[in-house]
């Protein structure tokens, strides 16, 4: 509904049981019983409000995905909405991780600071939609919790517009196809199968490694359907492409049933429109990346099939999803040569500081985690304050695969161990998939709001084992 010039929206979170593999059953945690939840179509400038019901049985955090938004509604890991019911909030966080089962797995901290959680039963979260047009995603941020949440259902998608970006002409309509690609496991009987969700997978040998590095599943999805087939006109597509893995990494490829690699031509990053077309053969993306390509089918021949392949794959999780081709038809979209003039234009000398973050495994509370310069996450913990509007150099220095995600900026990346960045760094970023050993250069203005915000590891098991850390806005 809209009213005073705010859309409003209302969503229950709420465990359901969905059609997820042929014939099963899988019961889910999601935002109004569905998997993805409903996508957000949003006006830039034009702000909305999405008053949240948690009627799942554990408090939850929403968190705005690549939005510019107040600290208020960002979705601080201990800014709770309380389960209907939920009694005693001082013991709230010891009965979650019982029954979560995740305590043991992640070695998961105990709150520190009791004054910190703030708990409501619903919860207004407000965002202005100031900000350049993209695919932005809800997903939940509970502390130590964001992990199992995610991967039982509680992501959806949002895409800001305007009119600018309507006017470029590219593919609309039916030929626009957002793609939340993600990976799941599941049992014989399709229930979800997450480490920690299983007491009797804790036990077995590799489990609890495989919990460390992030958990995988087996079976990919894309838009909660497993490797689906899309028929399309024979015409350029525009995919929205959204990883919401734990954990997995794709590099994607379109190869048509006679071996020929399609381009891959990216027109926008995590924050919106590049400046150019960027033109690849495959994209690597990492957790919780976004990249707007388009993909012209015009060439393939009807009755035949693109498939989306995974070249960091193997057997069935090689495959992503199909484009079968249906039919002729015409085209009027266009790939301009210019898609924005917009994009900043931070320079080296315009930074007030430069700062040197490390991405590493390391011990916490006598078990394993993952630390920001040495440090696992502590809400009562201010790591860097920035001042408003200042720009900044972060240097980023990475053991294994870190994909590290700032909140409320977009930045740009300036290097990648000592060399020009890679070809999809091009735009404006809110996620750069560290690789490892390597260290990275981004800049970035930090512009928007006073507050705190957060920055982490988008691997969820590492964001949940400690690898997050708290930026003052001041
Ligand atoms: Cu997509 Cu802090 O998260
Ligand atoms: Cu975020
Ligand atoms: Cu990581």
């Amino acid at each position: 509904s809209t009213s005073g010039g705010v859309d409003r929206y209302e969503m229950t979170q709420r465990q359901a049981k969905l059609e997820i593999l042929p014939g099963v059953r899988t019961p889910m945690w999601t935002y109004e019983g569905t998997f993805p939840g409903p996508t957000i179509e949003s006006r830039r400038g034009r702000p909305i409000t999405v008053t949240h019901r948690n009627e799942l049985p554990v408090p939850t955090v929403v968190h705005l995905h690549g939005g510019r938004s107040t600290p208020a509604s960002d979705g601080y890991p201990t800014d709770l909405v309380l389960p209907q019911g939920w009694q005693d909030p001082a013991h709230g966080m010891s009965g979650t991780q019982q029954m979560t089962g995740m305590h043991g797995m992640s070695g998961a901290h105990e709150m520190h600071d009791p004054r910190a959680v703030v708990t409501r039963l619903t919860r207004d979260y407000s965002f202005p939609m100031d900000q350049r047009p993209t695919l932005l995603w809800y997903h939940d941020h509970r502390m130590d919790f964001t992990a199992p949440a995610i991967w039982r259902g509680l992501a959806g998608l949002q895409i800001v517009r305007d009119d600018a970006e309507d006017a470029l002409g590219l593919p609309a309509g039916p030929r626009e196809l957002p793609l939340m690609i993600a990976d799941r496991a599941f049992t014989r009987d399709g229930n979800l199968c997450y480490p920690a969700l299983d007491p009797s997978l804790r036990e077995q040998p590799g489990v609890r490694e495989a919990y460390l590095s992030g958990v995988l599943g087996d079976v990919i999805l894309v838009n909660g359907a497993p490797w689906p087939v899309h028929e399309v006109d024979a015409a350029r597509y525009r995919l929205r492409i959204l990883n919401a893995s734990n954990a997995r990494h794709y590099e994607l490829e379109a190869v048509t049933d006679d071996g020929r690699r399609l381009d891959l031509v990216q027109v926008g990053a995590d924050q919106g429109l590049l400046a150019a077309p960027v033109t690849h053969r495959f994209l690597p993306i990492a957790p919780a990346e976004r990249y707007d390509v388009i993909v012209d089918f015009a060439g393939v021949p009807v009755g035949s099939s693109v498939r989306i392949l995974n070249r960091l794959g193997s057997g069935h999780t090689r495959d992503v999803m199909a484009f079968r081709v249906a039919r002729r038809a015409a085209d009027h979209s266009r790939v301009p040569r210019v898609l924005a003039h917009d994009l900043p234009t931070w320079r080296r000398s315009d930074a007030a500081r430069v700062r040197d973050f490390s991405f590493r495994a390391g011990r916490m509370r006598g078990g394993h985690g993952w630390l920001i310069g040495g440090q696992p996450f502590d809400p009562a913990r201010t790591d860097v304050t920035v001042r408003l509007g200042d720009v900044e150099v972060w240097r980023l220095v990475a053991d294994v695969h870190h994909p590290v995600h700032l909140h409320l900026v977009g930045f740009r990346v300036l290097s990648r161990s000592g060399r020009a960045p890679l070809p999809h760094d091009a735009g404006l970023k809110d996620t750069i998939s560290l690789r490892p050993g390597e260290a990275a250069e981004i800049i970035t203005r930090f512009d928007g709001y006073h507050g705190r915000y957060l920055f982490h590891c988008h691997n969820a098991e590492h964001e949940d084992m400690g690898m997050m850390a708290n930026l003052e806005i001041i």
